[in-house]
């Protein structure tokens, strides 16, 4: 498939039909993920697949923001948005956070190693390994566009409890938590944002 056209076809889905992914294409997506650049030459990911579903319910039990909203909670966040898009992408969103990650035929928590603590970090080039990572993420959701597969990259809360819970060397982090499968649903649509208008020249 063409690049551009994978580019476009990556959207972030949150409800999937229950089919499984294929095995050789998840492997393919995750080899992908392990191609992108990283700051040191090191490429210090590492990856969880989520199969059990009990499982699932355990890490989901300490992971505060990987709950359904209620339409109080939507109402709450939502209140003084202006942009209508945005507004949608969140009532669509928040009700499905956990209801996404028990119901997608696959789970996937991407780790990194973080030598720094993040207590400890000053400046942007402190956060190189926390950059690295997200390259490897987006492979991750352009090449599951190129197979046919959606996903959408959750952000932990409380990532201490989270390691614990996954077993987590002390010096790994985790970026992402991505639920996999096939799309059910059609998606929200796209904020256009134009080119044009982000271009500078010789100076913003
Ligand atoms: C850093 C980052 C954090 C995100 N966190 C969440 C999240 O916690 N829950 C969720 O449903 N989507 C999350 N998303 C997905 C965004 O909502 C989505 O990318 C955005 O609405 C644009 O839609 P698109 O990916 O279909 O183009 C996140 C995306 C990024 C890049």
């Amino acid at each position: 498939m063409d690049f551009y056209e994978i580019v476009k076809k990556r959207r972030s889905i949150r409800e999937f039909q229950s089919r499984p992914v294929e095995e050789e294409k998840l492997l393919r997506v995750l080899d992908a993920g392990l191609k992108a650049p990283s700051h040191n030459h090191q490429r210090e990911w590492e990856f969880i697949l989520l199969k059990n579903i009990e499982r699932r319910k355990e890490v989901l039990e300490v992971e505060p923001s990987s709950h359904d909203f209620s339409s109080e909670e939507i109402n709450d966040w939502t209140e003084g948005m202006t942009d209508q898009l945005e507004k949608e992408m969140y009532l669509k969103a928040l009700p499905v956070q956990k209801r996404m990650l028990l119901s997608a035929p696959e789970v996937l928590v991407i780790c990194f190693k973080m030598r720094k603590a993040l207590g400890n970090c000053k400046t942007l080039f402190d956060l190189n390994s926390f950059a690295s990572v997200w390259c490897c993420i987006e492979n991750i959701l352009l090449a599951l566009a190129a197979e046919g597969l959606y996903g959408v990259t959750k952000i932990p809360y409380d990532t201490m409890a989270l390691k614990k819970a996954l077993n987590i060397p002390e010096d790994y982090e985790v970026a992402a938590i991505i639920p996999i499968g096939y799309p059910q649903k059609h998606v929200i649509k796209q904020k256009s944002v134009s080119l044009q208008q982000k271009m500078h020249f010789d100076r913003w």
